[in-house]
């Protein structure tokens, strides 16, 4: 019988595309999907540290899955990402059942790795900086849940500096990935059905100022627009400071490219951001989301919010509240400040008490509330593009409309992955029902 594999994914969208990744690479090993954890004979956690909470749910997961030596003593734990990488060995010795270890930048040496632990040594291999063959994993294939939307990762790294962020420390510095191997990638996802691409990186603005002969973020969108079946383009994450011109024009320009925007905020007071050291002022950011909505029509943007970073106070707050009461985002992601080991911020006088932070956290996402179910009506009635990804229940189809907001409308499977015109009946905050009206395409 085959090794099977069981995978954890812990963390952010990069997260999954990497573990899509490490699918494909065991695939080609020939390995095959376990059901369950407890079938499996590589179980392989891919752990996220951005917060004290994913640490926690990694180790509690850790714990759990150590029982499988007791029916498969052959069996292999290996645990990849972001907290593998900030703690290393200390992990292992926190938990000693785990066999494997890597870091972001060397999952193409998986396969080395397998191999060593299969003949009884711990495969430790976290480096402290990306080793020059980091470009083999593009080699490999990835195996995605969703044939029609695909996850492309175009640059690795952080170079920026926020202080509360462990993210420059567990994905090193910026290597954007090359025009070519981006652009096969797409054409190999579009040939296989895809027909979104999602463009991924810690910093997808920055994209392309690390290349040898450097190129604007923006041109890659236009050859990416240029693939022969690329209906849509989105990407994740923009950094507000290099949001430059090129970008949003290239954005109402290019008809693929996708009506929404994630652009974190993370405050609204410029005595935080400063501390942040995020590089822009609440007036810069409320000005180029006035330039996104002037050329970017019906543009839906989402954001991250950190409350009760150290000395944040009651008018900071205030502060942040206001940018959402002016934005009004389709979407927040709000989190309470996390001190992480070993980031400026952690060591910052002034931290802010747990109850603050729960009580302003309450009033951000009651104001949220009211905003988003007041976006939702304006849907009412409208009408919709929608690509059709999943088929429920009989006769149920889910899509996305091109500003990221989920559809629900009754159809059949010779619908999925096709563009349809819906009309929306009814609209709550986090789905629209609606009717079809024709297949675009
Ligand atoms: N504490 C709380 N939230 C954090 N984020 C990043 N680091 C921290 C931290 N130390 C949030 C930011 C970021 C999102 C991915 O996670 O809002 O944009
Ligand atoms: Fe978590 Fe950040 Fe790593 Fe993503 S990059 S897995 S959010 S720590």
């Amino acid at each position: 019988m085959g090794r099977k594999f069981f995978i954890k994914t812990f963390g952010c969208q990069m997260n999954f595309n990497d573990s899509e990744r490490i699918r494909g690479i065991l695939r080609t090993l020939g390995y095959e999907p376990a059901r369950s954890w407890e079938e499996a004979d590589l179980i392989l956690i891919n752990t996220c540290t951005i917060r004290e909470k994913p640490d926690q749910k990694v180790l509690s997961h850790l714990g759990e899955y150590r029982k499988i030596k007791e029916k498969n003593p052959k069996a292999l734990i290996a645990v990849a990402g972001c907290l593998a990488q900030r703690m290393g060995w200390e992990l292992v010795k926190k938990a000693p059942v785990i066999d494997i270890m890597f870091s972001s930048f060397n999952m193409h040496q998986l396969p080395e790795l397998i191999n060593q632990a299969q003949a009884g040594y711990k495969a430790i291999a976290i480096l402290e900086e990306p080793p020059e063959d980091e470009d083999k994993v593009w080699e490999f294939p990835t195996e995605r849940d969703n044939p029609y939307c695909a996850y492309v990762t175009i640059i690795k790294g952080c170079d920026k500096r926020c202080t509360y962020c462990v993210v420059p420390k567990t994905r090193g510095r910026e290597r954007s990935r090359s025009m070519e191997s981006i652009l096969e990638e797409v054409r190999r996802l579009v040939d296989e059905g895809v027909r979104e691409i999602h463009l991924l990186g810690q910093n997808v603005t920055a994209w392309g100022r690390d290349l040898e002969k450097p190129v604007p973020f923006s041109e890659l969108l236009y050859e990416i627009s240029k693939v022969d079946g690329v209906e849509r383009i989105r990407f994740t994450t923009g950094h507000p400071k290099d949001l430059t011109d090129d970008i949003i024009d290239a954005m109402a320009d290019i008809p693929q490219v996708c009506n929404a925007l994630h652009l974190p905020v993370q405050s609204g007071s410029d005595r935080i951001l400063s501390l942040m050291d995020r590089g822009y002022t609440k007036e810069f950011y409320l000005e180029r989301v006035e330039k996104l909505k002037e050329k970017v029509k019906g543009i839906a943007l989402s954001t991250d919010i950190i409350v009760g970073f150290p000395t944040e106070t009651e008018e900071d707050f205030e502060e942040t509240l206001d940018v959402v009461r002016k934005v009004r985002y389709e979407q927040i992601f709000s989190f309470k400040f996390s001190p992480r080991p070993g980031t400026p911020a952690a060591e910052m006088e002034g931290q802010v008490p747990d109850e603050v932070k729960t009580e302003r956290m309450t009033r951000l996402l009651e104001l949220q509330k009211g905003i988003m179910s007041e976006i939702a009506k304006t849907y009412e009635g409208t009408v919709q593009e929608v690509l059709v990804e999943e088929a429920r229940d009989e006769g149920t189809l889910v899509g996305r409309t091109t500003t990221n907001r989920w559809v629900t409308l009754e159809g059949d499977r010779s619908l999925l992955g096709k563009i349809v015109k819906v009309k929306v009946k009814k609209a709550s905050p986090f789905n629209l029902d609606a009717e079809l009206l024709e297949v675009v395409r």
